[in-house]
């Protein structure tokens, strides 16, 4: 079960401080239960894994899908950005060997996932579309709005290059959409192409979707266990309900934590691991926590660091760089496999005294050191640990990582279900582009050009 463990933040924070937030954490969670808070008309996934859990034709619909792609498929692109593919990514990263795209599909029983339309690259692009040459392939193309520019375009050349490879039926059946229910580009596309289609429900935002089929039917794909998944995510959802003590919620502890150090001016937070493997989950979080708080002039920042890497780069600053900063360490129990560093007899590096001694064992006194140095560097630390990587240990890190998110955005003020500050860019790549419609921003900005 996920613990929290906020013991070496008093340092920084007396503990009263952070336990004097109980009323307002309550306060919190009352407007997300009785959603009365703002934004609250994005409140899905608070409900999310035991509502979909229940949903079982729905469940059976995603993994039938799955299965279908799956089985005529070397690989399958999910083409989306931000909220409609991180988290899938996320998962698919975490449970995936980290050399899965050397391995065979039957060594990886599943077809390899490749991701497309979240960047606007062209050698990206296009190599991509050459790999895809010579592979038996299927999409999966995930957005809501269905006109958000980077998975559109992707689509386009996706798309063509699908229907002249297959032909105009054959592409059909292998392209699957995950859009809204009813409005939007995507879903008229879907219709009339005939592709097989999944919803984002309405009340569920981009970044908290990933236990809908955006990140559901990706992860199926890539062969892994929804059911669990869901199951994982629900057993949280039943630790941080309503009701749940201010002590024993662990989304609760974690949000007035973070709010304390942050009202003691630690403005930016490190998510930091200690495996390749969930750096993903990293990033998946920086988008959660980011796009959610920053806004109104507030906000933590939300950094990610991938140690012991990252310890040979980043590890200056954080051990003795401007002190504004905290650090949350993700740590995962226990390893898949089991690896031993050997004896050598000429003994050149000095290191014969780890022989015998396991990665793990290793890596695990970098990380206690690290926190040691860390703190005494006046770095506060919050330690989230799990048990391991599989899919009930993800699901619920992901619906722990939700609801803290949303307390956390009530606590500081600001409404954790929009963003409006994404806009901005594309207002004026659009007016750069000379979008139709964009004529006076177009203008606008070629003016500002000539200054
Ligand atoms: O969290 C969000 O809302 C965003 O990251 C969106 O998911 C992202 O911009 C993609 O939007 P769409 O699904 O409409 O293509």
């Amino acid at each position: 079960m996920l613990k929290v463990n906020i013991d070496s933040i008093f340092g920084f924070v007396p503990k009263d401080e952070v336990y004097s937030l109980e009323n307002k954490v309550a306060e919190a969670n009352s407007s997300i239960y009785k959603k009365t808070g703002k934004g609250s008309e994005f409140l899905g996934w608070v409900s999310l894994p035991s509502g979909a859990l229940a949903d079982t034709a729905e469940i059976k619909r995603i993994k039938d899908c799955a299965s279908r792609l799956a089985g005529i498929s070397d690989i399958i692109v999910v083409i989306g950005i931000g909220g409609s593919y991180l988290g899938a990514r996320a998962v698919i990263d975490a449970l995936s060997s980290n050399f899965n795209s050397l391995l065979s599909k039957d060594e990886r029983k599943a077809p390899l996932i490749l991701y497309a339309g979240n960047n606007i690259g062209e050698d990206y692009h296009e190599e991509l579309l050459k790999i895809l040459d010579n592979k038996d392939y299927s999409l999966i193309v995930i957005s809501k709005s269905g006109t958000t520019t980077e998975p559109a375009i992707a689509l386009r050349v996706l798309k063509e290059h699908c229907e002249k490879k297959y032909g105009k039926p054959g592409a059909s059946k292998r392209i699957a959409a995950v859009t809204d229910s009813s409005r939007g580009a995507l879903k008229k596309l879907a219709d009339s192409e005939g592709y097989e289609t999944f919803v984002i429900p309405d009340d569920v935002g981009g970044r908290f979707s990933v236990l809908t089929p955006v990140g559901l039917l990706p992860i199926a794909a890539a062969g892994y266990d929804i059911d669990k998944l869901l199951q994982g995510a629900a057993e949280m959802e039943n630790i941080c309900r309503s009701d749940s003590s201010f002590e024993k919620n662990p989304a609760n502890m974690y949000a007035a934590s973070r709010f304390c150090l942050y009202n003691k001016g630690k403005a930016i937070e490190i998510l930091a691991g200690f495996t390749p493997n969930i750096n993903y989950i990293i990033e998946w979080w920086k988008q959660l926590y980011g796009e959610s708080e920053g806004k109104n002039g507030k906000g933590i920042f939300p950094a990610g660091v991938n140690f012991t890497t990252d310890l040979h780069s980043m590890g200056q600053w954080i051990q003795d760089g401007v002190r504004n900063i905290f650090e949350t360490v993700l740590s995962i129990g226990s390893q898949s496999n089991t690896l031993k560093v050997p004896a050598d007899e000429s003994n050149l590096d000095e290191l014969n005294f780890l022989a015998g001694k396991r990665f793990c064992e290793i890596n695990k006194m970098a990380e206690l050191g690290t926190l040691i140095a860390h703190v005494e560097g006046g770095v506060p630390n919050i330690s989230i640990s799990i048990e391991r990587l599989d899919e009930g240990n993800i699901g619920e890190l992901i619906y722990f990582f939700e609801k803290a998110c949303a307390v956390s955005g009530y606590l500081l003020g600001v409404n954790p279900f929009d963003q409006p500050g994404v806009e901005a860019y594309k207002k004026n790549m659009f007016a750069l582009l000379d979008k139709p419609g964009f004529e006076k921003e177009s203008e606008e900005i070629h003016g500002k050009l000539k200054l």
